[in-house]
């Protein structure tokens, strides 16, 4: 496995969406669609250049994570969230 690049991301809250940067550049997003007491995912993308060295993966954790500490459910709708929290056990009693 690569080792996780030093990722910002931020919630682009108008945008509804997670983004990731990478030295300032948008190097991929998680769209999501907000809800009463729930968040769903619904689409992830990494751009090419960026794939593979952990993008998507801290994205996940970080999408996670903040609806954890907000008290929401998640509805992955977006296969690859929903690959991640298969993958990552933890985060299974967030699923609505
Ligand atoms: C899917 C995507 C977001 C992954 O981003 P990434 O930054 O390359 O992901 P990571 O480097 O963090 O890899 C995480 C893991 O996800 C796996 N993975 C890659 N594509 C996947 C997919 N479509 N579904 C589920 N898992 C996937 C990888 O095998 C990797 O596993 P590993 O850590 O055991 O090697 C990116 O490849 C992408 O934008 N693809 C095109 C759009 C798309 O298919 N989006 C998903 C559906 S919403």
């Amino acid at each position: 496995m690569s080792e996780a690049p030093a990722v910002s991301i931020s919630d682009n809250r108008p945008l509804h969406r997670y983004e990731a940067r990478l030295d300032g550049a948008l190097a991929g997003f998680c769209e999501y669609e907000p809800g009463d007491g729930v968040v769903t995912f619904t689409h992830t993308v990494v751009q090419p250049e960026f794939e593979g060295q952990g993008v998507g993966s801290a994205l996940a954790l970080r999408v996670l994570d903040d609806a954890r500490s907000r008290g929401l459910k998640v509805v992955p709708a977006c296969r690859f969230i929903a690959a991640y929290i298969a993958r990552h056990p933890q985060y299974a009693d967030l699923v609505a």
